[in-house]
């Protein structure tokens, strides 16, 4: 294998997309073929395979059955957090998927509506998602280490029909109950479901309210298989929920056809991974790579995908996915560095790895946050393996750069995930949108039309898709990742430049926090921002100014807010720190030095701005971020 092989394969998909993605798609079932490989009518909107259906759920589950591998393994369940598991062959998902699909359809569903669907990780999850598919209606799915009022939120944008849920999450110290989230959520929403359907799980019975909630067993009960509905191409498959720079969450689109296309020939392309072995993302069913990469991709392959209710450590101890690992057969497992943080920190040495076979694990990807060179060389040399940084976004579905190991492996480049993904057009461009050389930092885009299986819209917000993503450089997609690229054509992603934050590899945004802050009664003015964290990669700071002639401390203040943001947004935002600060640092024109700060809480140099309205508060805050310990050494 050689670069060349990759560099013909990169130009083909550049010089005649239609071709190269045509070809791809031939590996998919269409019930009718497209009229257009690519529909470029309406730019800047794109759309693939128009006039082609098909049905997702089909091509994840029944084909590989009529094909014959229906005894296969398809989703392998494993829960050290209830000490239980289960596998599922691809007959069994199928029979699964098609009798709650049934159980939905006698509820309302039908294609095109919304179907919410708020669940730990557990088999029923994935059910549902492809239960929806099946029957062409739209899921979204919704992280349960958010808050109510976050559901609430997008139950309003999306206005489901049902939701599904579950009695409860298994946290590593502690259980979650869903069914008050998800009442409370209702009660705050204007937008009524019809119908929850509620897994009763043994560790917590949810209250049910009459006339609205169904358990997931009783309508199973009485519920008929559904049969997979033809579904056009560009009709929607589900809108994921994003951070973005306000407190109002992006519904990111994705499609049927361009989505079955990319995933699955990503399986074979990037990952390295062929039908029949077993692929493992350790992530959530609630992220943008539990989607892809625990449910469609693996399972339209034809792999075995392992569904993991636990962590990387503490379940019981950082030698879980090594357990996991040699048990279920892992060839390939799709993580974030946090996860391999967390483990290093708790086994720096390595010595649950020597107690478990990994003789036929072959790849670790990671993805999700920048991959600090540290992390990287540790795991490589931990487990004997290409470790492969990767990069993409809830956005795109699938990886924007990669070492595409189903290519032709790359030399690694310890801090780059390598290079751009075929079908990428990946350009650094100024802040007049013109070309960057080689090694100057910029805004890394992606001239368009994106590929398939990236977002054609926002959910009803084809306007906010056009500001938030296409406006700044006409013909680009913007992805707000600011970095650049080498001589080699290696991409270096160096962080947003937006108001977002990445904290154990969940994408936050500093600006909903500070909505919940700027609330509180006695809040003048606040800011919040990421700085650097050796385990979970950054975390968020508070700056707090109190309002004129309000009475408190620190010591009273900064609890309650914690408080707020966890109610408000949810444990995963992992707010845990503020500091009461006589001012902000700003601008002469306003505007938050929010980096400036950032660089001094993290010990890295800085220069004031020569717009800074006062240099002397600079002094101030370094004297403010001492108190919680900053810079850390
Ligand atoms: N439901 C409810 N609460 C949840 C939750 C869920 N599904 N997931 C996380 N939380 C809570 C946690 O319990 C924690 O609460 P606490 O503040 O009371 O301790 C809080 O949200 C923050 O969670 P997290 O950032 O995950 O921290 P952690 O200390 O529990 O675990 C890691 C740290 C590194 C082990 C963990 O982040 C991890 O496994 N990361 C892997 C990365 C990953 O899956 N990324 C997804 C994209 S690939
Ligand atoms: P999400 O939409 O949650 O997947 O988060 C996407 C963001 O995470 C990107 O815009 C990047 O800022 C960051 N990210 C993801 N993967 C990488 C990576 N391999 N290297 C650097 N940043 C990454």
């Amino acid at each position: 294998m050689s670069d060349k092989r990759y560099t013909d394969i990169y130009q083909r998909a550049l010089r005649d997309p239609e071709g190269f993605w045509a070809e791809a798609a031939e590996d998919v079932h269409w019930d009718r073929r497209w009229s257009r490989v690519l529909d470029d009518s309406r730019p800047p909107f794109y759309r693939w395979f128009a006039g082609g259906a098909l049905n997702t759920c089909y091509n994840a589950l029944d084909v590989h059955v009529e094909q014959g591998h229906g005894d296969r393994p398809a989703l392998i369940y494993d829960s050290p957090v209830t000490d239980g598991g289960k596998v599922f062959t691809y007959a069994e998902l199928r029979d699964a998927v098609a009798t709650f699909a049934g159980a939905l359809r006698n509820h309302g569903v039908a294609a095109g509506d919304r179907v919410i669907i708020y669940m730990p990780m557990v088999p029923e999850a994935v059910v549902a998602m492809l239960a929806c598919a099946r029957l062409g209606a739209v899921h979204s799915v919704v992280f349960g280490g958010f808050a109510a009022n976050e559901l609430a939120t997008r139950i309003d944008d999306a206005r489901p029909k049902v939701i599904v849920s579950a009695s409860c999450g298994i946290e590593v110290n502690r259980i979650i109950e869903y069914k008050p989230l998800l009442d409370e959520a209702i009660r705050l929403a204007k937008h009524k479901p019809g119908t929850c359907l509620v897994l009763q799980r043994p560790q917590a019975e949810a209250a049910m309210t009459a006339g609205r909630d169904v358990d997931w067993n009783e309508a199973v009960a009485a519920a008929e298989p559904a049969p997979c509905v033809s579904v056009a191409a560009t009709d929607p498959l589900y809108i994921l929920y994003t951070s973005g720079t306000t407190g109002q969450p992006k519904g990111i689109v994705r499609d049927n056809g361009g989505h079955a296309v990319a995933l699955k020939w990503s399986m074979k392309n990037i990952y390295g991974v062929d039908a029949g072995e077993v692929y493992w993302a350790a992530s959530d069913v609630g992220w943008v790579v539990g989607h892809s990469y625990i449910v469609y991709a693996p399972l339209l392959k034809g792999c075995t995908t392992v569904l993991y209710e636990g962590k990387p450590v503490g379940t019981p101890d950082p030698g879980a996915f090594w357990r996991v690992i040699s048990q279920h057969d892992v060839r390939v497992l799709f993580t974030a560095p946090t996860a391999f943080r967390a483990i290093k920190k708790e086994d720096p040495d390595g010595t649950h790895v020597r107690k478990h076979d990994l003789s036929r694990f072959r790849t670790l990807f990671l993805a999700g946050e920048r991959c600090d060179p540290d992390t990287l060389l540790w795991a490589r040399e931990l487990l004997d393996v290409p470790v492969i940084d990767h990069w993409w976004q809830t956005e795109t579905g699938w990886p924007i750069a990669a070492n595409c190991m189903g290519i032709a492996p790359l030399p690694v480049k310890p801090g780059s995930p390598t290079r751009a993904v075929p079908g990428y057009d990946v350009r650094v461009l100024d802040d007049a949108g013109n070309d960057l050389p080689a090694g100057e930092m910029g805004s890394i885009t992606v001239k368009l039309p994106l590929p398939p299986g990236c977002l054609p819209t926002l959910w009803n917000n084809e306007e906010g898709y056009r500001r938030a993503y296409l406006e700044q450089h006409p013909g680009y997609y913007v992805t707000s990742d600011g970095g650049y690229c080498d001589e080699d054509g290696y991409l270096w992603i160096m962080g947003r430049i937006d108001d977002v934050i990445n904290v154990a590899g969940h994408r936050l945004s500093t600006g909903a926090m500070e909505e919940v802050l700027a609330a509180h009664p006695a809040v003048a003015e606040c800011a919040v921002l990421g700085v650097a964290d050796a385990l979970k990669g950054q975390l968020p700071l508070g700056l707090i100014v109190v309002k004129a002639g309000v009475e408190t401390t620190e010591e009273t203040l900064v609890p309650e807010l914690v408080s707020l943001v966890r109610e408000k947004i949810g444990p995963v935002a992992d707010f845990k720190q503020a500091l009461m600060v006589k001012r902000l640092p700003k601008t002469r024109s306003g505007k938050i030095l929010r980096g400036t700060v950032r660089s001094m809480a993290d010990g890295t140099p800085y220069k004031a701005p020569a717009t800074i309205d006062d240099p002397a508060i600079l002094d101030e805050i370094r004297e403010d971020l001492g108190r919680l310990g900053y810079p850390k050494g």
